[in-house]
């Protein structure tokens, strides 16, 4: 599997994926996918044949912060699940964020994502690269629903 930073030939892929996931109003989804590449950081997993997956970070608060939150980790067709790529991905997006802040020399504190309790997959896959739960949001998304914060901390 390759990586690589996506790009503006990437924007239909972040349009689908939010139509598929978020919502159904074509404005929004345009908005979103040029927001993925210009204004967070996405990327891209690929091998020969297709495109496998994505996963996008954010810097929040402004760098000087070390705070960066993960999101939209994606591998789209069932048949590329279960095979290690999310676990790949996750190593290489924490590579890339950790060589993002060493590069413009400020300290990261702590890189983290909220997951449903309910994602499994996901959970494991953070676990396995040394993200600890740091918190429960109860009643998240909507009423009974709830979520896990889940952080690498760097200090
Ligand atoms: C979450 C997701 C990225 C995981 O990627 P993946 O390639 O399927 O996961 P991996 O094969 O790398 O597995 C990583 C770990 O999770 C475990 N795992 C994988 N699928 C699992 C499942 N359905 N239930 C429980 N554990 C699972 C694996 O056993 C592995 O742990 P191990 O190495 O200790 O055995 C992928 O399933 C996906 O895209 N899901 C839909 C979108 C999503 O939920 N994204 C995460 C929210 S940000």
């Amino acid at each position: 599997m390759k990586c690589r930073v996506a790009s503006k030939n990437d924007q239909q892929y972040f349009v689908d994926n939010y139509l598929k996931h978020y919502g159904d109003v074509q404005e929004l989804a345009e908005k979103y996918a040029i927001a993925c590449i210009e204004v967070h950081r996405s990327l891209m997993f690929y091998n020969d044949h297709e495109t496998i997956g994505a996963i996008t970070w954010s810097i929040k608060e402004g760098i000087s912060s070390g705070l960066v939150e993960i999101f939209q980790m994606f591998i789209h067709s069932e048949k590329n699940r279960g095979k290690g790529y999310g676990s790949l991905m996750l190593k290489y997006c924490v590579e890339d964020i950790e060589n993002y802040y060493k590069k413009l020399n400020y300290p990261l504190r702590r890189a983290f994502i909220v997951i449903d309790q309910e994602n499994l997959a996901g959970r494991n896959v953070y676990r396995k690269h040394g993200f600890n739960l740091l918190v429960e949001v109860k009643n998240h998304l909507k009423t009974g629903h709830k979520s896990f914060v889940y952080s690498k901390d760097y200090f």
